[in-house]
């Protein structure tokens, strides 16, 4: 049975009967209802210029984020609500004060990146009452590329924005809506688009149907149809699974419900590794990729060149498969076959990642190396948890991305190390085991000279902030490099 989607919008219940399953948001916004203030720069979650708002209810509370239309999918709007730029003006034409403050402070020219930049702020401006930090407002506005104005004056907007007389917006009103919009399992058009509710639900349509595309936050998946032109022949959207969706602590394991957003996923971990972690949250993608792909959809796709994967082997992280035979847990490294080859059943889905928590002894840390400092894939990326005992190595646990065709563990630096004391020598022999580890590819991020060179200084890195005799912070490594 095919069900018209159903969600929020400009005030009302807006109905898509026979949405094409793989038709974007941005498609549907600009192609069927000609709301043309959202953009198309890019069509692949990099420039911004598309940014829309979307309200979800969570434990009865919504929950309002920016994120990318052109590669979110019409019908994963279901029961949710979508607002755009034409949503902040008010309805005597009076300009919001995000749009108010981007006047005052010279924050358009051209005016194709503007849209996005209003929703970028918005987003920050539901948060927050108060003029944001600068850190604050360069990670929402981490996502926005402008071609023309220049930045400074739409940080200046960003800060006025608060300064204005406040619109306050009724999160209640909207639970109300979006809890009369609450449905079971949704299917549309002819059986292609499934959206189940609960995890019986999801490992039955699994089974049922093994060739479709699993769909999560649609950050890697969006791509394939905008820029590859794939067609999908079935899609289970996992979006609707709150079991999915939970945290929780168990067993000195922090597990990790694929379903979570990365930003969400981050915010926690960073709760127990706020040093170590901090900086690759900050730059892992934009803030509207990470507020809607999944911890889950990183792992399950497993690019060499993705960032979780690294520091969550270096940690002894697992993940944990639910299919028709039941649950599994693999350690994570073991999940890894072959370059985007993973040890899945086609009946089986990620249903957590299990993260150990800090333990005494051990020393972490993880780097990201990239073109740029946002929004940008990882040439190389490199973590080392090392459990140090009075200055002796008991255990080295090193993982890389970018160095292989999966996210891999460096072996041979690994069991050189084992038992060896934290010193000079143990580093440079360590940098040197390196090459028998890894044979990387020269590709447009990098050439596989400086894939190995990097790595090899990485280690280093490592060394200067970790070795017994007088570690150096890591600003001072940074200086020193
Ligand atoms: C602009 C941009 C910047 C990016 N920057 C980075 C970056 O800095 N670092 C980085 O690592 N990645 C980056 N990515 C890639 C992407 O954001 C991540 O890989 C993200 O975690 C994918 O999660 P998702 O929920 O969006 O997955 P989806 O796109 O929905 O799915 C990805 C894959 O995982 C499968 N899948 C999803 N959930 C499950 C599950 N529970 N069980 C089994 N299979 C599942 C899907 O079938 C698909 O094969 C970027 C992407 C974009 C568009
Ligand atoms: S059009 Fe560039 S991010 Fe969507
Ligand atoms: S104002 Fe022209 S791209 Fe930003």
């Amino acid at each position: 049975m095919s069900e018209p989607i159903r969600f929020y919008f400009r005030g009302a219940v807006h109905e898509v009967p026979g949405a094409e399953p793989t038709q974007t948001v941005l498609q549907h916004l600009r192609e069927d209802l000609h709301c043309t203030g959202t953009k198309e720069g890019c069509a692949e979650g990099d420039c911004g210029a598309c940014t829309v708002v979307v309200g979800t209810l969570v434990d009865g509370q919504v929950e309002l984020k920016a994120v990318n239309s052109c590669i979110q999918l019409t019908p994963t709007m279901d029961g949710k609500a979508l607002f755009t730029v034409e949503d902040l003006q008010q309805p005597d034409g009076t300009l919001h004060p995000v749009q108010q403050a981007l006047v005052e402070c010279h924050g358009s020219q051209c005016g194709f990146c503007t849209p996005g930049f209003a929703m970028s702020l918005w987003g920050m401006y539901l948060k927050t009452e108060t003029a944001p930090a600068r850190k604050e407002i360069d990670d929402c506005l981490s996502g926005n590329l402008c071609r023309c104005t220049g930045y400074r004056p739409i940080i200046d907007a960003a800060q006025r924005m608060t300064e204005l007389p406040r619109v306050p917006f009724d999160t209640a009103a909207l639970a109300q809506q979006l809890q009369a919009l609450k449905r079971d399992r949704l299917s549309v058009h002819g059986q292609t688009f499934f959206a189940p509710r609960t995890l019986e639900e999801l490992a039955q349509l699994r089974a049922e149907y093994p060739a479709a595309t699993l769909l999560a936050g649609g950050t890697d998946v969006g791509l394939w149809i905008t820029k590859q032109m794939r067609t999908l022949t079935g899609i289970i959207y996992l979006g609707h699974v709150d079991a999915l969706k939970t945290v929780a602590v168990d067993d000195g394991m922090l597990e990790i419900g694929a379903g979570v957003t990365l930003e969400a996923a981050y915010t926690e971990l960073c709760k127990h590794y706020p040093d170590e972690l901090a900086e690759m949250r900050q730059r892992f993608a934009s803030l509207p990729v990470r507020n809607a792909g999944t911890l889950g959809g990183n792992v399950a796709n497993g690019s060499p060149i993705g960032d979780s994967m690294p520091w969550l082997i270096a940690l002894g992280a697992q993940v944990v498969l639910l299919g028709a035979a039941g649950e599994r847990t693999l350690a994570l490294e073991d999940f890894y076959l072959d370059y985007m080859k993973k040890d899945l059943r086609p009946d089986e889905f990620v249903r957590a990642v299990r993260v150990p928590l800090p333990r005494p002894g051990v020393v972490f840390r993880t780097y990201k190396l990239a073109k740029r400092f946002d929004q940008d894939i990882s040439a190389v990326c490199a973590a080392f948890a090392f459990t140090l005992d009075g200055g002796v190595v008991r255990q080295a646990r090193i993982a890389f991305g970018g160095m292989a065709g999966t996210p891999k563990r460096a072996g041979a630096a690994e069991a050189l190390l084992t038992g060896r004391a934290w010193d000079e020598s143990a580093m440079q022999a360590a940098m040197a085991a390196l090459a028998q580890d890894y044979a990387p590819l020269s590709d447009m991020r990098a050439s596989s000279e400086y894939r190995m060179r990097t790595a090899q200084n990485l280690l280093k890195r490592f060394w200067l902030e970790t070795r017994a005799a007088a570690p150096l912070s890591a600003k001072e490594v940074n200086a020193f490099a």
